[in-house]
């Protein structure tokens, strides 16, 4: 395993998603693996880079952000030899399409193409391989301020967690969710670092367990004292006065403050207001989408219906005859929402 720094200290997981210059190619770890195998994959074509985000293989918002930045850009690339300069903006502005239209609820994805659009707009009287290099600068320069704002979000919910210790987190908005540390589990890699004991308790998170597969596997693989529950105990452990504060992410925040999550995520806030417990959402500043008034504006994802009934069971488990539901976020309204952790 290759180790990566985390503010001075040792971080037990690569770059959750790199662009490899030599290759021409997008890396992640397939987090369709973990946690029992942690794999590198490299993709260069844009339908393989389109499937790893469809299909979860890199997921959490601003990873796929990151993703479909260097995306489009080895896209530019690979039209360098395209011969005509209206082919290279024809393509690569049907390219962005393609991309955009892989997962519709996470706004880094639109935010971080929109950007690498720009790029290739503001520069159109440059030549293509010039703005190839424009877009090779921007996808590196949207790497780099992901890995900056998520540093900076754990620095500040260290102060707002305050004397807080035992933390309940929904899903996974840890490092695998961004190039390096996350944000709603940023703050407890850095106070971890610092000597802080934090104990998380990791919501399942069904149907796909990104939060016990993956917010468990980073933690625990991170020395974090980590606790794994089903999704229906939340309210058991809240009664019991074993949860101080809840952190998540968030795939979109409306100009309200109405939040896209995880399903599952708007539960764990009406609970959490139940019993007082204060409840964060942990977010860059390219999660805020002014231009959606509310959450009820949010489209959100729904997936096959087999990752309920069918995907960790050895035969299918839903009977023949019963519809399925399966949305992959829910909105939680801003009104249970105690404070936004921004970088
Ligand atoms: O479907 P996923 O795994 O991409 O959903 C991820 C989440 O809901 C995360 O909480 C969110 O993207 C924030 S990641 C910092």
């Amino acid at each position: 395993m290759k180790e990566t720094k985390f503010d001075g200290s040792v971080v037990a997981l690569p770059d959750t998603v790199a662009l490899d210059d030599e290759r021409s190619a997008l890396v992640i770890i397939d987090q369709t693996q973990l946690p029992r195998r942690l794999e590198l994959i490299a993709l260069t074509e844009q339908v393989q880079i389109f499937e790893a985000i469809r299909s979860l293989r890199v997921r959490g918002a601003p990873a796929i952000g990151v993703s479909a930045a260097i995306g489009y850009y080895l896209a530019a690339k690979q039209l360098v030899n395209c011969g005509d300069k209206s082919i290279f903006f024809q393509k690569i502005g049907a390219a962005r399409e393609y991309l955009a239209s892989s997962r519709p609820t996470a706004v880094n994805l639109f935010w971080a193409l929109d950007r690498m659009q720009n790029v290739t707009d503001t520069h159109s009287n440059l030549s293509v391989v010039e703005i190839v290099t424009k877009l090779h600068e921007e996808c590196l320069k949207i790497r780099d301020e992901d890995i900056e704002s998520c540093r900076r979000i754990g620095e500040n919910g260290l102060k707002i967690l305050g004397r807080s210790r035992n933390i309940l987190t929904h899903c996974n908005a840890g490092q695998l969710a961004a190039v390096r540390y996350g944000t709603a589990l940023a703050p407890i890699h850095l106070g971890h670092e610092r000597g802080i004991d934090f104990k998380v308790y990791c919501d399942e998170t069904r149907p796909l367990l990104q939060g016990m597969r993956l917010s468990a596997f980073e933690l625990a693989a991170n020395g974090i004292d980590t606790t794994v529950i089903c999704d229906n105990m939340v309210s058991s452990l809240m009664s019991q006065g074993k949860i101080d504060a809840v952190i998540v992410g968030a795939d979109r925040i409306a100009a309200n403050g109405d939040t896209a999550n995880k399903i599952g995520t708007s539960g764990v806030a009406i609970l959490a207001k139940y019993y007082n417990i204060p409840f964060y959402v942990a977010a860059p500043k390219s999660t805020f989408d002014m231009s959606t008034p509310t959450g009820k504006d949010i489209i959100i994802e729904q997936r096959d219906p087999s990752e309920i009934g069918e995907l960790w069971f050895s035969e299918p488990l839903s009977p023949d005859g019963a519809k399925t539901y399966n949305p992959a976020f829910d909105v939680t309204p801003h009104e249970l929402i105690t404070g936004f952790i921004t970088d």
